[in-house]
This record gives C-alpha cells, sequence and structure tokens, in this order.
C-alpha cells in the first residue's frame, strides 16, 4: 500500500501525540505506534513533569539545578529555553484534560526529586504518565485529521538513498521522504509518504538486561536516524535510576519513584545503615549518576544484590494517597513499606543522547524532526534532571510543531519513490537466532557498558558486539522481515553507538564513569 500525508508522526507517547494535536489543525496527520496506542515510556513515568509554578520557585532555580545534574555539559541556551517555556506548555497539558494533583487549598501539589532545589514537580499521584498518555489520546481520538495506525512498525525512513544515490554521513541535503512501515498485523510493508516527518520512538532501555523501560524501548528511531546518515550525540550519557524494585525475574523492572525520596525515604544497606552522605551532602536526594553510583558501590563492596529504600517513618496515609500504585505492588509481593523496608536497584532508565537537534526540533535531515527521549536536544548534558523528560518532550513538540507549519506550504510529497522489495527472502524458522543474540546483547551492555566503565570493559563489549552484528546482518538480509528482527538490528545498533561514544570521551563526567579517568565516586 501507498500512503500520503502532509505529516507522518512515529510514536505515541507525550512527544508524538503533542505534535500531532498541534499539526492536525494544519494538515493531516498519520500516527503510527508499534504496538498499542497507549504503550510507550511516557504511559510508565510515575514521579511527574518538572515546570517553575510558584512565586518561591524561579526560572533561574530550575535552570541551576538543570545544568548542576548534567554536569556541565548542558547548552545553557537550551536549558533556559525549555524551562522558561515549560510552564505554558503544561497549562496546555492541563487544558486539554490531564489532572494534576491538589492540596486542600486546591493549588497544585509540588513534589521534589533529586537534584531539585524546590518542590516543583507535578504530579498525579504515581501514575502521571498515565494520566497525561490517556488524555492526550482522548483528544486525539476526538480528532478526525488525525489517522491512527497501531502494531504498525517504522522499520527505515526513506531518502535518497532509495533512490540510488550514494549518502554518507558528509552528505549534504539528505532529506526524508516519508518511511517504510511493517503492519505487524498482516506482515505487509507500506510505503508512507509524507512531506514531514517526526521521529518521536522514545528511548532503547532493552539494550540493557535490567531496565525500566516497557520492551517498545528498542532505540528504533535513532538507529534509523543513524542508517540514513543522520547525526547522534552523547550516547554514552545512559542513566540508571537509582531504585527500581529488586524483584527477580521481574522484567521490565518496576520503579520506585524519587519522589518517595523527596517525600522522606531514606537508602540504607542491609545493615540498616544509611551510606549516600559519604558521598553527596545532599543524601539520598542526590542528582540520579550520584546516587546510582553510591549504590553499585556499596553493593559491590559489601557484596549484596541491592539495598533498602526506609518509608518506616512516613505518614502512612500521606504516602498510600501520593503512592497508591507503589504501595500496592509492595503490598502484592508481601512488602509492607510500613514494616519493611523496600528493595531497590538500579536499573536502566534514559537516554540522554539521541538523534541531534536544533531548538526547533530539526535533525541534520531534512523534512525529519525528532522530539522527546530518541532527541538530543543539549538539555541534559552529562545527566538529566528527575522530570525534565516530559517537560523536553512538550517544549519541543510546540517548537517542532512551529517550525514544521511555517515551511509545509513550500514542502511536496516525493511519489517516485520505489515499494519495499522482499524479493529472496524467507521465513525465520528459527525464532532462537534473534532471542538469543538480544539477550546477548543486554548481558554485553549490562556487565561491560554499565554504571562503572574501564577501556578494557568497553573493548571487550565492541569485539562481542561486531559478531553479533554481522550474524545479524546476514540474517536481516537474507529472512522476512519482521518487528523482532528489526529490533534486534536497532538494539545491535544503539549499543554500537553507546560503546563508540563511550571509547572517545577520555574522562568521568555525569553518568559515564571510567575507573581509567577516576573522579570521586
Ligand atoms: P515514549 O513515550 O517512549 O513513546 C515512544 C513511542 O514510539 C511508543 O508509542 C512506541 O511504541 C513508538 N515506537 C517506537 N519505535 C517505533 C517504531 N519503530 N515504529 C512505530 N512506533 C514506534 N520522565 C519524567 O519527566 N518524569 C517522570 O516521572 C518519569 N518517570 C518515568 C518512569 C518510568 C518507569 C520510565 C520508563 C520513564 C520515566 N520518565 C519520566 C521518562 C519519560 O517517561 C520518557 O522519557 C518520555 O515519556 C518519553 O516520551 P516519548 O514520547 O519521547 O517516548
Ligand atoms: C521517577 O519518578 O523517579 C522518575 C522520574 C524521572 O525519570 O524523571
Amino acid at each position: 500500500m501507498r500512503i500520503k500525508t502532509d505529516f507522518l508522526i512515529i510514536g505515541s507517547g507525550i512527544a508524538g501525540l503533542s505534535f500531532a494535536l498541534k499539526a492536525a489543525e494544519k494538515g493531516t496527520v498519520m500516527l503510527i505506534t508499534k504496538s498499542n496506542q497507549d504503550e510507550s515510556n511516557t504511559k510508565y513515568a510515575q514521579g511527574g513533569i518538572a515546570a517553575v509554578w510558584h512565586s518561591k520557585d524561579s526560572i533561574e532555580q530550575h535552570v541551576a539545578d538543570t545544568i548542576n545534574a548534567g554536569a556541565g555539559l548542558c547548552d545553557e541556551k537550551i536549558v533556559r529555553m525549555v524551562v522558561t517555556e515549560g510552564t505554558d506548555r503544561v497549562k496546555e497539558l492541563i487544558e486539554l484534560g490531564t489532572r494534576f494533583d491538589k492540596n486542600p487549598n486546591g493549588e497544585y501539589d509540588l513534589a521534589k526529586e533529586g537534584g531539585h532545589s524546590e518542590n516543583r514537580i507535578l504530579h498525579y499521584k504515581d501514575v502521571t504518565g498515565y494520566e497525561i498518555e490517556h488524555a492526550l489520546l482522548k483528544q486525539i481520538a476526538a480528532h478526525k485529521n488525525i489517522q491512527v495506525y497501531d502494531h504498525y512498525y517504522s522499520i527505515d525512513i526513506i531518502t535518497q538513498h532509495h533512490l540510488g544515490e550514494v549518502v554518507t554521513s558528509q552528505t549534504q541535503g539528505i532529506t526524508c521522504f516519508g518511511a517504510y512501515a511493517l503492519n505487524t498485523k498482516n506482515g505487509v510493508i507500506d510505503t508512507v509518504l509524507a512531506k514531514i516527518t517526526v521521529m518521536a520512538t522514545g528511548g532503547a532501555g532493552h539494550v540493557y538486561a535490567t531496565t525500566t523501560n516497557p520492551v517498545i524501548a528498542t532505540g528504533d528511531g535513532i538507529a534509523m536516524v543513524y542508517r540514513a546518515k543522520g547525526h547522534v550525540k552523547d550516547m554514552e550519557f545512559v542513566q540508571f535510576h537509582p531504585t527500581s524494585l529488586y524483584n527477580p525475574g521481574e522484567n521490565p523492572s518496576f520503579l520506585i519513584t524519587e519522589a518517595i525520596r523527596g517525600f522522606g525515604g531514606v537508602l540504607k544497606t542491609l545493615d540498616g545503615r544509611e551510606f549516600m552522605h559519604k558521598y553527596d551532602s545532599r543524601g539520598s536526594l542526590a542528582p540520579r549518576d550520584i546516587v546510582a553510583r553510591a549504590i553499585d558501590n556499596e553493593m559491590k563492596t559489601r557484596g549484596d544484590d541491592y539495598v533498602l529504600l526506609d518509608c518506616r517513618h512516613l505518614d502512612r496515609k500521606g504516602f498510600i494517597e501520593h503512592f497508591p500504585n507503589i504501595y500496592n505492588k509492595c503490598m502484592g509481593l508481601g512488602i509492607d513499606p510500613f514494616v519493611k523496608m523496600i528493595p531497590v536497584i538500579p536499573a536502566q532508565h534514559y537516554l540522554c543522547g539521541g538523534i541531534i537537534v536544533n531548538e526547533y526540533a530539526q535533525s541534520t535531515i531534512d523534512n525529519l524532526y525528532a522530539i522527546g527521549e530518541c532527541a538530543c536536544t543539549g538539555l541534559h548534558g552529562a545527566n538529566r534532571l528527575a522530570s525534565n523528560s516530559l517537560l523536553e518532550a512538550v517544549v519541543f513538540a510546540h517548537r517542532a510543531y512551529e517550525h514544521a507549519i511555517s515551511v509545509l506550504p513550500e514542502k511536496k510529497i516525493k511519489e517516485n519513490i520505489p515499494d519495499w522489495n522482499a524479493e529472496g527472502t524467507e521465513q525465520t524458522e528459527e525464532m532462537i537466532l534473534i532471542t538469543q543474540s538480544q539477550k546477548e546483547v543486554q548481558q554485553i551492555m549490562s556487565n561491560y557498558v554499565g554504571i562503572v566503565r574501564s577501556e578494557l570493559r568497553l573493548k571487550r563489549a565492541f569485539d562481542r558486539l561486531e559478531i553479533l552484528f554481522n550474524e545479524n546482518e546476514r540474517l536481516y538480509d537474507e529472512k522476512v522481515i519482521t518487528r523482532k528482527l528489526c529490533e534486534l538490528r536497532n538494539l545491535i545498533c544503539i549499543g554500537y553507538l553507546v560503546i563508540k561514544h563511550a571509547m572517545r570521551r577520555k574522562e568521568s563526567v555525569g553518568l559515564h564513569y571510567m575507573v581509567n579517568y577516576k573522579k570521586k565516586i
């Protein structure tokens, strides 16, 4: 099938949905997503969305906290822009039907998370992402200009490469004409031609064995853009959340929001001792990179499998009101947080790097924008400040929209694009070739490219991954395309980029900690 649209949006998380709702006022929108409509990292966001909301707080404070967490590598202009514009974007989410909790005075109940000097996190209990996702999807469903295609998997973006031209990362004027997409319900690969394409594919958590991300997070968008010779950046900065629930066998890992530490929860080792003040004066509420590294260090020196989050001293009623989802999860596992401490362990959570974009979310490929977690805007630097991600997504969705509609009138659909050619390919009979390789990628990345790295470990990871890359490329060329096969291909690409960027950075900074370039843990 050949489909034509003004805007092709790949991904139905907060970034893609926010852009779609705006763009639909100016043109036809095709929004594709590889799983159920609501399946996304967004849906699982717990803590909330950071914004300067009251007079005690200030733009300057939020800017300073973001830059401080980012270990000096943030782009200050972008940080100021996001923080300044963020409050209006959050107000729009409220206008679109998102509920955020209020206190008895009717004011928004602002929570605190690691690295924030002020209470500034708007939240809906501990299920903020679900609330936002569903408020946006309700609006999307009501919009006549938006067609949603679910279980529809984008394989690659279309550029002049598909017209037979040689394209390299140095080629000027690489242009995106849409994407090839696999309808996973019937196995047909469609050609989607668009005037403007928006990558909103989210994170890449499943490149690691342990992650808080749902299974859709396989870095597809970043890999597609990299293959199309677009530029990516900062891939070495992989954020591990300090506190996912220690529950062996559960995958993805269940998050225990940082807001619990903002509410007074304290990290302890198995013998009941606090340890965070050894590492940072902010204790359990230090920025994430510091807390995750401290936990990793305590676990390794003590030989423990996890640490504990002590909530026993907290106000029970307030806790249950604020964190009902976490409370129920713990109780379901026989952990009453007011009797027992919660066992926690770091897990991959967020990718700071991604597709390089400018302040209007334009990638280095013409007609292609990137927004949300798959983009690298310069906001996060070497370590993202908690709850700045949802904020970044809505600010850049708006900026991408403003830019895209200003250029839309001059854009045309490229008609002479060939359809997908599957000639000579055969069905994969041995799924084990894919599933086992995926596990190997995840093991390599977790063991050698985790919270603490070394040159030796990176080299070993690189060499191991190369074998998997070569095997998978053969499989990709010979077999019928499936979502699983493409996801593995993308995960290998993401692993390669993380390692390559990590090898290039000859220092320990933010989330990239190298034993060869020591600094305080
Ligand atoms: P996503 O929400 O991940 O959406 C990506 C979409 O792209 C999905 O619909 C997916 O199916 C689709 N997709 C991917 N590849 C393809 C493909 N090849 N073809 C078609 N569709 C595709 N951030 C905060 O700011 N505050 C928080 O409190 C917070 N809590 C979090 C808790 C958890 C457990 C997790 C995992 C993350 C949390 N984050 C939080 C991070 C934040 O949720 C994400 O960074 C953000 O939601 C990303 O939004 P997005 O729209 O970029 O991507
Ligand atoms: C959390 O709730 O701890 C996650 C917040 C975030 O990732 O920004």
